[in-house]
């Protein structure tokens, strides 16, 4: 029997309402139920065996190009471009849109490391942004007060006043597969002449007022980690619906090399940054189960959304308004911001099977980037100690 109630442990309320609405949703588990499992229930096998079969494994081959054939389709974009990851894909989405060395591109506090170490990547600075906690993605309204009060437009370039840093672009980021709220978030760019690029690694198959994310920015990342809702094994894509970026997404991601039969020419440093064949064929099975999986994760937040009403001390992180989530991952919120609480209760959790992890520590804590300009970012830091995921995989609604 798995123990809810290991020795030592002070009866606290909201541990046990917690406990008991997982245990309704999960049932009791005498093992462990992973935080997010991929599924092969699909052709996937058969596709990396005809990879095998025919030694197309690697850079080139028909299932790279179908991929990007299938996710412009489905995200409704221009292009969709296979790269070897989405931290690969951010890089050079930020490459794209003209961020250059000395540069400060604004990237929520809360977010995963990717979008901080890209932007490093290109010589630039991460300048942190607050979160809103509807969405946990970037507070509009905030960002523009920020804004008003440390930057300027110098012929038509938001420079930060302080450190003379031109500030290019604005990353917002669908937490969990929420959708940002997109229409204020894209005024507030407007308004500072900053490109948009969104961090939609977590977001496929989440669509804002009806479009699918990663169509909005001018550029998009995606993921496909094997942690995410559909995975190459390792892999990513950049997204736009610009012809002509799409055009330099791909050349800069395969070495910048110019068409020839024979000759190697290439005519810009570029990167091998391509996704492996092997790896887009896994991808072209597992979207092809795309719309069954995301109503099994929409069935599982139903069931945790009924199981945690009612617990005091907690809700359970629900799709904005006007969006429809992928739940990729289910996040529950203590009303209380108390690092000890949080970390007592994730101890309960993971003792009793079901495995939990916290959000994100905020960037700005992080060594690297202690020193990188930010805003007032009071509600990430209040969201940090309160945010905690549960076991999220479509297979836990079969
Ligand atoms: C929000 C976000 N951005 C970027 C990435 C980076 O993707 P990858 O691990 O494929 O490099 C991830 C996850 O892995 C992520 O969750």
């Amino acid at each position: 029997m798995p123990k809810l109630f290991t020795e030592g442990h002070v009866p606290d309320p909201v541990a046990e309402g917690v406990l008991s609405a997982m245990k309704s949703v999960l049932g009791l588990t005498s093992g462990t139920v992973p935080l997010h499992e991929p599924e092969f229930r699909g052709r996937e096998a058969e596709y990396v065996k005809d990879c095998i079969d025919t030694g197309w494994v690697s850079s080139v081959g028909s299932y790279v190009d179908r991929i990007e054939v299938d996710l412009a389709r489905i995200i409704g974009v221009e292009r969709a471009v296979a790269v070897v990851n989405g931290t690969a894909a951010l890089q050079v989405c930020l490459e794209l849109a003209g961020v250059k060395a000395g540069d400060e591109v604004l990237i929520p506090a809360l977010t995963f490391i990717a979008a901080a170490n890209a932007v490093s990547y290109v010589g630039a600075r991460p300048h942190f942004v607050d979160s809103e906690d509807r969405t946990l993605g970037v507070d509009a309204v905030k960002l523009d007060r920020h804004l008003a009060g440390h930057a300027e437009l110098r012929e038509d370039v938001c420079v930060n006043r302080r450190t003379g840093a031109s500030i290019r672009a604005l990353v917002v980021m669908h937490v969990f597969g929420h959708p940002s709220e997109m229409d204020d978030l894209c005024a507030v760019a407007k308004r500072w002449n900053l490109v948009v690029i969104e961090d939609a690694a977590e977001s496929l198959g989440s669509f804002y007022k009806g479009q699918h994310t990663g169509g909005r920015g001018l550029l998009a990342a995606l993921s496909f980690n094997g942690n995410k809702v559909v995975t190459t094994g390792g892999g990513g894509a950049i997204l736009t619906n610009d012809p002509e970026l799409g055009r330099r997404a791909k050349h800069l991601t395969t070495t910048a090399r110019t068409p020839h039969r024979w000759n190697f020419l290439h005519d810009e440093v570029g990167y091998n940054y391509r996704m492996p064949n092997l790896n887009a064929a896994l991808g072209c099975a597992q979207l092809e189960r795309l719309d069954g999986m995301l109503a099994r994760k929409r069935r599982l937040a139903e069931r945790y959304a009924t199981a945690f009403e009612g617990v005091p001390g907690v809700r359970l992180l629900k799709e904005p308004r006007g969006s429809t989530s992928n739940y990729w991952l289910n996040a529950i919120i203590l009303a209380d911001s108390n690092l000890v609480t949080r970390d007592r209760l994730l101890e309960r959790l993971n003792d009793a099977g079901y495995m939990s992890r916290p959000i994100w520590t905020l960037l700005h804590r992080l060594p690297m980037y202690a020193d990188c300009p930010r805003a007032d970012l009071s509600v990430a830091e209040n969201l940090e100690a309160r945010v905690i995921n549960i076991p999220s995989s479509a297979r836990l609604a079969d």
